[in-house]
């Protein structure tokens, strides 16, 4: 069993650096990376109050902000850009040494471009832009467009395909996904999500009303396997998981002595103060 003493984050900037490491892609930079980025009470709720900040950590922010600077573009549904209030990405300052380039942008993903959407992206600036399905309506993007709004409309066919082809017409490698549990789902059946970045909230909600993680019509599993996990003295889980690797039955893989796939090192530090 892999436990260490977690490390105050106030008292040891070092475990910036394990954090940031950790959050290191497994998949070479040149080749394009999707990484979901999810917060999640130990049950699996999504929300409080039709929000996720609730559920939110100081240490939970660290990761969120951090696989935003290591972003070339921010993707995100329609549904959580409007439940969230999403604007433009800003470089938190914690991590603002280690980027030397503008904030990504945000790219909002919609099939019916709502009136709703096109007001809040209009409001929000250059920062916030959309990405349209083929079929969305023309009257629907020229509307988008006249209120200012950049639009990139999608391809049509196989829906991996079509979203593979947008990162590269934008030409981004490190893409982070935020979700919403609806399209993560079809972004995993897509086989279009390299790695999932969990944030595990220090609460079980009893009767939760927000929705799962995932959410899907069919059930489908996708095997997983555990790259970095970090606590913190308050409590929460912060792990990387890879997608679709699957490890050997009842084996361990050459190399790996923790018998749980967990990327630092026993002496090394392994938590946050949030
Ligand atoms: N805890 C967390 O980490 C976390 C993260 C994200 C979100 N959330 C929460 O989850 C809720 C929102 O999630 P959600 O699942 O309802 O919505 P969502 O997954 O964010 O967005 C769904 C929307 O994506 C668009 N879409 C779906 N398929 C598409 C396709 N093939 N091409 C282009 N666009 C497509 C559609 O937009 P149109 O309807 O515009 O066509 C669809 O309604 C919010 O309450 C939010 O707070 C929590």
């Amino acid at each position: 069993m892999h436990t260490t003493e977690p490390v105050v984050l106030d008292h040891d900037p070092a475990a910036l650096d394990v954090l940031w490491r950790a959050l290191e892609p497994e998949s070479p930079e040149s080749t394009v990376s999707i990484r979901a980025v999810m917060l999640a009470s130990i049950d699996g709720t999504t929300t409080v109050d039709g929000r996720s900040g609730g559920l939110g950590t100081p240490t939970d922010r660290l990761v969120y902000d951090a696989m935003r600077a290591r972003a070339d573009v921010i993707l995100v549904g329609s549904g959580t850009a409007l439940a969230e209030g999403y604007g433009p990405a800003r470089t938190s300052e914690v991590w603002s040494g280690r980027r030397d380039r503008p904030a990504p942008p945000v790219i909002v993903l919609t099939r019916s471009l709502p009136d709703r959407l096109i007001e809040h992206c209009a409001k929000a600036g250059a920062g916030v832009q959309i990405a349209a399905a083929a079929h969305t309506p023309p009257e629907r993007i020229e509307a988008a467009r006249a209120a200012g709004v950049t639009v990139h409309v999608m391809r049509g066919g196989d829906y991996a395909e079509s979203v593979r082809a947008l990162l590269t017409d934008l030409g981004v490698t490190a893409v982070t996904f935020e979700g919403g549990p609806r399209l993560l789902g079809d972004f995993l059946t897509a086989r279009l999500v390299d790695e999932l970045v969990l944030s595990v909230a220090p609460e079980i909600i009893v009767g939760g009303r927000g929705p799962g993680l995932v959410i899907g019509a069919e059930e489908k599993r996708i095997p997983m396997r555990v790259a970095a996990a970090f606590s913190c003295p308050r409590g929460g889980l912060y792990t990387r998981w890879v997608v679709g690797d699957e490890r050997p039955p009842g084996g361990a893989r050459e190399g790996d002595d923790t018998g749980a796939g967990a990327e630092h090192s026993h002496d090394g530090p392994s938590g946050m103060n949030g």
